[in-house]
């Protein structure tokens, strides 16, 4: 690592504070910047970066690792863009090739690249059904489920702090029918969603919490509907998230919609923020540039743009043409979106009372409690089940429970506990809850009530107040 790497996340818990406060300050300090800035449409910034500012929005895009060493590529890049995402580098095959060990060597080097030029950083992406690691496609019910908490909590730790927004999920919403993907993520229950983003609240509450997607851009069509509803669900039930993506990969099977406004100002009416995260557009159009810049300028919550990639040559996509650099060119499409952003007045909502980057007292350092391990009295044939918290935050709190079977294999499992002070269950996976007052009674999902003797499973829940972990019993018929 370079002298601005991150440290390890051990060393940075003991500056959290601190951290905070710095962040604070940035954040201050950013908005007086842009109150100072030019904005008025003769300031002609140069570059988009500087050009989006005006109105308090940023222009990124996405990075390659492996193209660091390019000097074509990086002076583009750093001199025109001023948030990044790592193309590759972040994503589950990348940071946890195997289970429970992380390696965040090129997510470092994005990382590092951008923070050492002065960017900001999109993290992409904590949970999907694709890239997923080898070990990690294998995995199914509990099991997938506690991994995927697990790696959330392990990549947001290490960039805790650091991060702008996190694309906490990613496209798990089926193409045509408006609903759920179908995915192994998806089969561990459909609560897995709500599941990972109170997961990643807990884990870094300064960064903003994405559900990111492509082929939600056209307002009429069933998945954007799909992902709409969603977003009002968990913004009706509290379950924090902070914005939504629009991936806008424009081409000739899933064009650009003049309505693509109206999805952008349907969304921020929900209370979220609207990133457009991954642009780009086949044949790079100069007219069709300029009207996703002129929807995104339209709309106040509409904080960003990123494309995908630097020049046609790095796009995924190379054969559409569909970036704003033709080699060291700026092509036709680049000029019509400077102009528009040069167009463009100050962004209301971009004060600092409205937009504080990081607010200490909102965000307030949550040690988890951490139940001690229990080896629990094994009776033959019978089970035993302990509570631990493996999150929480203000108000709320989330927990495993480890079920383990005696020296006999059991097939069925209930286990039975009381809540000391009111707490009230949100949200259970893995199992089904049957709640009288304040007693829980859990029994087995379909899927888990075999266990092998001396072997274990487990499921969890978000609950509401204060963590305890009460002593459970556990039975089995
Ligand atoms: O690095 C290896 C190289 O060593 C190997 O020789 C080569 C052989 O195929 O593969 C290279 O890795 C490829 C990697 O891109 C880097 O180029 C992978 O195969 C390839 O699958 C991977 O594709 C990425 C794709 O996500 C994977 O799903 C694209 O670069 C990346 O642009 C694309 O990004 C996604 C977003 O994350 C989510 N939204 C859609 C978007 C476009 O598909």
């Amino acid at each position: 690592m370079g002298t601005n790497a991150i440290p390890p996340p051990g060393t940075r818990r003991t500056v959290k504070g601190l951290r905070i406060v710095v962040a604070g300050a940035l954040g201050v300090l950013g908005a007086i910047t842009f109150l100072t800035a030019p904005n008025s449409a003769n300031a002609a910034e140069s570059t988009l970066g500087a050009a989006a500012a005006q109105s308090g929005r940023y222009f990124g895009t996405a990075i390659s690792a492996g193209k660091l060493g390019e000097a074509a590529y990086t002076s583009i890049a750093n001199a025109e863009f001023n948030m990044v995402t790592a193309e590759n580098e972040m994503k589950i095959d990348a940071t946890e090739p195997n289970r429970g060990q992380f390696n965040f060597t090129n997510g470092d080097r994005v990382f590092n690249w951008a923070r050492q030029n002065g960017k900001r950083v999109r993290g992409h992406t904590l949970a999907w059904h694709s890239q997923q690691p080898g070990w990690m496609q294998s995995l199914s019910g509990s099991t997938l489920r506690q991994a995927m908490i697990d790696h959330i909590n392990g990549v947001m730790a290490h960039y805790r702090g650091n991060i702008y927004a996190w694309d906490v999920v990613n496209e798990a919403f089926d193409d045509s029918n408006g609903g759920r993907r179908q995915s192994n993520l998806q089969a561990t229950g459909n609560d897995w969603i709500e599941v990972a983003f109170r997961t990643a609240r807990a884990a870094d509450p300064a960064a903003k919490l994405c559900y990111n997607d492509y082929n939600i851009d056209n307002w009429t069509w069933a998945k954007t509907q799909g992902v709409y509803n969603m977003v009002r669900d968990f913004k009706s039930r509290g379950v924090p998230i902070d914005c939504v993506g629009l991936q806008a990969h424009f081409n000739s099977g899933s064009p650009y919609n003049s309505n693509f406004r109206t999805t952008i100002s349907s969304f921020a009416a929900l209370g979220v923020d609207v990133q457009i995260t991954e642009l780009d557009i086949q044949g790079a159009s100069a007219q069709t540039y300029a009207a996703v810049t002129n929807d995104c300028l339209a709309v106040p919550r509409c904080n960003g743009i990123t494309v995908w990639g630097v020049r046609d040559q790095d796009s995924w996509r190379s054969g559409d043409t569909p970036l704003l650099f033709s080699g060291s060119s700026k092509k036709p499409a680049y000029t019509s979106v400077l102009n528009a952003l040069n167009a463009a007045g100050p962004n209301p909502t971009v004060t600092p009372t409205v937009t504080p980057t990081v607010t200490p007292t909102v965000t307030p350092t949550v040690t988890p409690t951490v139940t001690p391990t229990v080896t629990p009295t094994v009776v033959p044939g019978a089970c035993s089940a302990t509570l631990s918290t493996v999150n929480s935050w203000p108000g709320g709190f989330q927990t495993t429970v480890t079920v383990r079977a005696g020296t006999s294999s059991v097939n069925g499992w209930t286990v039975r506990w009381t809540w000391p002070g009111g707490q009230t269950i949100s949200s259970l996976w893995n199992g089904q809850q049957t709640v009288s007052g304040s007693s829980v009674t859990v029994r087995n999902a379909a899927y888990n009530g075999s266990v092998a003797a001396n072997g274990s499973t487990t499921f969890g829940f978000t609950a509401n107040g204060s963590a305890a972990t009460p002593t459970a019993t556990c039975t089995s018929p």
